[in-house]
């Protein structure tokens, strides 16, 4: 079954110029775009949405890199989409990613790591929900 998933574009995609050579490779990879939108998070927007990581030990750089400019969430649809954007975006550390991976091919270390894909699809709808509101993604038809 179709199946949706949230990406960011991190901030270090945005600087380097490479919104649309990754949403390029996003789409050729056979993903739909059914929302997307830029946004500047704030210290307290970033931390919410890494809630989970907040006793982790990089949670204070996670932070300040996620608030460090601005970043471009997508809502994503294609069939098993969670395990396929994580095959395609490669290992969170690019030093252990896949070659032709995007994170192998542009990201400069674990912290800015260029993309950030959803883990599971029930928490792809909640990270979907903290940047878009019913009416933002298209194929919900609110
Ligand atoms: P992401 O998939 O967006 O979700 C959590 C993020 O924490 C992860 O990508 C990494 O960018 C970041 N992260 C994980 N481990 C570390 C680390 N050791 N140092 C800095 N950032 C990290």
């Amino acid at each position: 079954a179709a199946e949706r998933t949230l990406t960011i574009l991190k901030p270090d995609c945005v600087k380097k110029n490479l919104i649309g050579e990754v949403t390029r490779r996003i789409q050729e990879a056979g993903f739909k775009i059914v929302a997307m939108k830029m946004v500047r998070l704030t210290s307290d927007t970033a931390g919410g949405f890494y809630a989970v990581h907040r006793e982790r030990p990089f949670f204070g750089e996670l932070v300040e890199f996620m608030s460090s400019g601005p970043c471009v969430p997508m809502v994503l649809e294609k069939e098993n989409a969670v395990a396929d954007f994580r095959t395609l975006i490669g290992a969170t550390n690019p030093a252990e990613a896949d070659e032709g991976t995007i994170r192998a091919d542009f990201a400069d270390s674990v912290g800015e790591n260029i993309v950030h894909g959803s883990d599971s699809v029930e928490n792809g709808k909640i990270e979907s929900a903290y940047f878009f509101s019913e009416s933002e993604v298209v194929a919900n038809k609110a």
